[in-house]
C-alpha cells in the first residue's frame, strides 16, 4: 500500500512540521494522532471534538498515518458500501502495526456504535472502539489499549453535545465551519441506522453554539453550517429561566453575529421545517437561500413504508411554500430508489416528483438493507439489485438535466460569491459558492481579491456542477 507516495519529508521533519495543526496557540507535542472520516459531516464535526480532547491529553495531528502513534477511523453505517470502506482501510492499517509495534488503531462513530466490540474481538482488526457518545473517555481506553487490554466504550447518552468543547479544526480553508446543534435522531425512519448509532435526539446549550460561532468568525471565519440530523427540531430549554429557544430563533441569533457571515444549516426533515424558520431566513440577507429536504421518494405508500410521515402533496406543498416565501431559494433533496416493494409507478411518482420539486441538486442512493432497522424486520428487501440500479441510474439522468436547466437559467445573473479558495483546475481561477449553494469559478484577473472575500460575480456559463463567471462592476 502507498498510503502517502508525495510526501518526500522524513518522519522527523513530517513531526516537526505537524505539531502545530492545532488552531490554538501554538504547541508542542510528542504524540500524534492521524484521524480518517467518513459519512456526513456531523461525523467531519465530531472528529474535530475528539481532535481537541485528544490535544488536551498530549496528542497533537498530524495528517501523514505512517508517523501516527494512534490511528483513528471515523466511521458511517449508513450503507453497506461505507462500511465496506471502512473494513479495507482497516485492514491496511493493520499492515501498519506490523511496521510500529506500539502503534494503536481505533474505531470511532456509528460503525463502532453498530457492531461494538466485534471488530476488536473477532475481527481483530481494531485496538479501541469508541462510539459517537464516548469520546470524553478515549484518552482513558487509550492507557487501556496500551497496556493490552479490550478498550471499548459504546455507552450512548441522553445528555451528551460535547457543548462545552471546543473543536480544533482539522482540514479547515479558514473560511467555512461547521457547528453541530444537536445530536441524535428520534425520527425512525424506516431504513435509516442512524437513531440505533446516534441514540436519541438531544440539542446543543444555545449560548455555546452561539459562542462557538462568534468565535469562528473572530477568526476570520465567513460561513458557519449549523448541523444536526434533524435540525428543525432544534429545541434547548435554559434550566436557569426555563425558557426555551427553537431552530428559528437559534437561527436568528446566529445570524446577527455579524452580516458577513454566512448562516448555512443542514439537514431539514420536511415534516418539521416551520414558518418561522423560513420567514427568518428570508428576513436575514446572510442566512443562504438553499435548503436541503430529503424526500426519499414520490410514492405516497412507499413514503408510508418508509414511515416518513407525510404524503407527496404534503411535501410539495411545503416546496411550494418555500418558493413563495423566497422566490430565489434553492432547493436540493436525498432520494432513494429501489426500497423495499417498490413498484416501477412508484418509482414513476419519484420521477415526477422531482421534476415538480425542481430540485437544482439531488443526492441519490439506491436502499441498502441496515440490520436492525424497521425495514430489516419488517419488509423483504425485494428489489433486485439490477433493478435498483436501473432506476438509480433513471433518477440521475433526470437530476442531471433539471440541474442543468437550473444552471442555464443563472446565465446573465449577478451573484455575490463568497471567495473559498483557488479551483481545483487553476491557480488562476477563485473557487465559491453563492448563497443558493451553486459552486461558480471565474478568473481572479487583475483583481486583488482574497479567500474570504465576497464578490458579485456575472455568471456568463456552466459546465457539469459548476457555473462559470467574471467579475461583475456592478
Ligand atoms: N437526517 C437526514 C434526513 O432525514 O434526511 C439525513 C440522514 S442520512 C445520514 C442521509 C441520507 O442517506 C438519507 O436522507 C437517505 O437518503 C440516505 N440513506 C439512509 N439510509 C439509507 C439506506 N438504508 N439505504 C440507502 N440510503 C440511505
Ligand atoms: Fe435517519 Fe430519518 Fe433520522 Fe434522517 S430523520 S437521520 S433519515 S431516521
Ligand atoms: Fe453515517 Fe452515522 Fe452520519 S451512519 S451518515 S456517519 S450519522
Amino acid at each position: 500500500m502507498e498510503l502517502y507516495a508525495n510526501d518526500t519529508k522524513t518522519h522527523d521533519e513530517a513531526r516537526q512540521g505537524e505539531a502545530f495543526a492545532s488552531n490554538g496557540p501554538k504547541k508542542h507535542f510528542d504524540k500524534f494522532f492521524y484521524v480518517e472520516s467518513y459519512g456526513c459531516a456531523m461525523n467531519f464535526a465530531d472528529s474535530e471534538v475528539v481532535a481537541s480532547i485528544l490535544e488536551t491529553n498530549g496528542y497533537g495531528s498530524t495528517r501523514n498515518a505512517e508517523i501516527a502513534d494512534l490511528i483513528l477511523v471515523n466511521t458511517c453505517s449508513v450503507r453497506e458500501k461505507a462500511e465496506q470502506t471502512v473494513r479495507k482501510r482497516l485492514t491496511e492499517f493493520r499492515k501498519l502495526k506490523t511496521a510500529k509495534p506500539g502503534l494503536l488503531v481505533g474505531i470511532l462513530g456509528c460503525m463502532a456504535e453498530r457492531l461494538k466490540s466485534q471488530l476488536l474481538e473477532e475481527e481483530k482488526l481494531v485496538d479501541i472502539v469508541v462510539g459517537p457518545d464516548a469520546y470524553r473517555t478515549l484518552p482513558d481506553l487509550i492507557a487501556e489499549a496500551g497496556t493490552g487490554q479490550k478498550a471499548v466504550n459504546v455507552i450512548l447518552s441522553r445528555d451528551e453535545t460535547y457543548g462545552d468543547i471546543a473543536p480544533v479544526r482539522l482540514d479547515s480553508n479558514g473560511i467555512s465551519g461547521f457547528v453541530s446543534i444537536m445530536r441524535g435522531c428520534n425520527n425512525m425512519c424506516s431504513f435509516c441506522v442512524v437513531p440505533f448509532t446516534r441514540g436519541r435526539e438531544r440539542s446543543r446549550d444555545a449560548f455555546s453554539i452561539v459562542a462557538e460561532c462568534r468565535d469562528l468568525f473572530e477568526k476570520g471565519y465567513k460561513e458557519i453550517t449549523l448541523l444536526g440530523q434533524n435540525v428543525d427540531s432544534y429545541y434547548w430549554n435554559n434550566p436557569e429561566t426555563n425558557t426555551s429557544v427553537t431552530f428559528a430563533q437559534l437561527l436568528e441569533s446566529v445570524a446577527q453575529i455579524d452580516i458577513s457571515l454566512r448562516v448555512r444549516f443542514s439537514t431539514s426533515h420536511p415534516k418539521d421545517i416551520t414558518d418561522e424558520v423560513l420567514f427568518t431566513m428570508a428576513k436575514y440577507y446572510n442566512i443562504c437561500k438553499y435548503i436541503h429536504l430529503p424526500v426519499q421518494s414520490g410514492s405516497t405508500r412507499i413514503l408510508q413504508l418508509m414511515n416518513r410521515t407525510y404524503t407527496r402533496e404534503w411535501y410539495l406543498s411545503k416546496v411550494a411554500r418555500i418558493k413563495e416565501i423566497m422566490p430565489e431559494a434553492s432547493v436540493s433533496a436525498d432520494i432513494i430508489a429501489g426500497f423495499c416493494t417498490e413498484t416501477e409507478e412508484d418509482h414513476q411518482d419519484t420521477i415526477r416528483i422531482m421534476k415538480e420539486a425542481n430540485y437544482d441538486y439531488s443526492y441519490m442512493y439506491f436502499y441498502s438493507e441496515r440490520p436492525g432497522t424497521l425495514a430489516a424486520k419488517r419488509y423483504e428487501d425485494d428489489i433486485p439489485e439490477e433493478v435498483k440500479k436501473r432506476r438509480l441510474q433513471e433518477i440521475v439522468d433526470v437530476q442531471w438535466v433539471l440541474s442543468n436547466e437550473s444552471n442555464k437559467k443563472d446565465v446573465g445573473k449577478i451573484f455575490e460569491v463568497l471567495i473559498e479558495g483557488n479551483s481545483k483546475k487553476s491557480t488562476e481561477d477563485w473557487m465559491g459558492r453563492n448563497s443558493q449553494n451553486k459552486v461558480i469559478v471565474f478568473p481572479k484577473g487583475m483583481h486583488d481579491f482574497k479567500k474570504g472575500d465576497y464578490v458579485n460575480v456575472l455568471v456568463t456559463d456552466f459546465t457539469k456542477g459548476t457555473l462559470l463567471g467574471t467579475v461583475s462592476n456592478k
